[in-house]
């Protein structure tokens, strides 16, 4: 049986793409932080059956390259299929979570929209309060990126090289591990795919934003590289917000999509093999009902000015 390596298997778009992988009747090894985390998945998958996990900081350079080495030394399922579902919401969440508690009133009424999504910029005025917590100092220093009150040119470099390492390196080290072990393989089913965000291309959030752009471009080249291999890259563009099942309850919660709803897209792109070398797009739920891609690469094929 095929298995998918999950990258940020704990997160809601992680999660999704278990469920997909099981739906499509494959198993996954996923890649977890700690049993806390592995029992967050479960919870949210729904069930553990199919699912083996492995300890790993994906954020760290040999962190999925351990993972490989175990894989190549037997003592790891084998996978033919990558999905890098991207890190960084954690500590949104946490700071989300925190201001729930702190400000209540205030989360619940201060709401407007943004595009098809909808922020509380209630809570982004609130995040100086939130600073002053010193235990939430650093992940405020990622998410306060996401404040309109705080542009790009105020943020520290330190807090720069967090957000890029979190969000763009780990999924360049996810790549760079996991690539040669699927060549190797030759499996000539075999997919990478890789979640992406809509910030990169709004100019919202800051430095998650221009960690998004590098991701767009890494999704550029590897299309590129992979297009003659066994390997069917693909990018999943989502501009819609995503949550676990369980996070979606209720009419308050009615725009956000469901995990499990989510995991359409990437069980029509593990089926389809016309796929590939993709960007699929997920802006609405409309475009659940039939997946929306088109080449990364408009002129693949044609030589370019550099002569590849
Ligand atoms: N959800 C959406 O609607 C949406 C939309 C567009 C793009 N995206 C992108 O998709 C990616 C995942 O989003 P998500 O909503 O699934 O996020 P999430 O629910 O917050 O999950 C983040 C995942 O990354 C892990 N993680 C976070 N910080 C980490 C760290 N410092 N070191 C190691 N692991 C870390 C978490 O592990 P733990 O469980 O152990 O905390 C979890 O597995 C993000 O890059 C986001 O920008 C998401």
């Amino acid at each position: 049986m095929e298995r998918v390596l999950v990258v940020g298997a704990t997160g809601n778009i992680g999660v999704s793409a278990i469920i997909a992988a099981l739906r499509s009747k494959r198993e996954v090894l996923a890649l977890v932080r700690n049993q806390a985390a592995t029992e967050k998945l479960y919870r949210h998958v729904g069930t553990k059956t199919g699912i083996t996990t492995v300890e790993a900081d994906a954020t760290s350079e040999e962190g999925v390259q351990s993972v490989v080495d175990r894989v190549r030394a037997g003592k790891l399922p084998s996978f033919q299929h990558v999905y890098e579902a991207g890190k960084n919401e954690t500590s949104w969440n946490l700071l989300r979570e925190k201001e729930k508690e702190r400000q209540p009133d205030i989360w619940a009424r201060k709401k407007c929209t943004h595009g098809s999504k909808r922020f509380s910029w209630g809570f982004a005025s609130r995040l100086d309060g939130v600073r002053k917590q010193s235990s939430l100092t650093k992940e405020m220093s990622i998410v306060g990126v996401w404040n309109p009150k705080n542009p790009l040119y105020t943020v520290d470099l330190t807090s720069y090289r967090e957000t890029m390492k979190i969000n763009a390196e780990s999924a360049f080290s996810a790549y760079r591990a996991t690539i040669p072990y699927l060549l190797e393989q030759g499996n000539p089913h075999s997919t990478w795919t890789m979640v992406t965000g809509g910030a990169g291309r709004s100019g919202v959030a800051g430095v998650t934003a221009v960690s998004q752009g590098a991701l767009f471009s890494l999704a550029a080249v590897a299309s590129r590289e992979l297009d003659k291999t066994n390997v069917r890259f693909n990018e999943a563009y989502l501009d819609y917000r995503v949550e676990y099942d369980a996070n979606c309850d209720g009419e308050a919660n009615a725009w956000k999509m469901k995990a499990s709803d989510y995991a359409k897209v990437y069980e029509a792109i593990l089926a389809d093999e016309q796929v590939k070398g993709c960007r699929v797009t997920v802006e609405s739920p409309k475009d659940l009902e039939k997946l929306r891609y088109q080449k990364k690469l408009a002129q693949l094929n044609t030589a370019n000015s550099w002569g590849q």
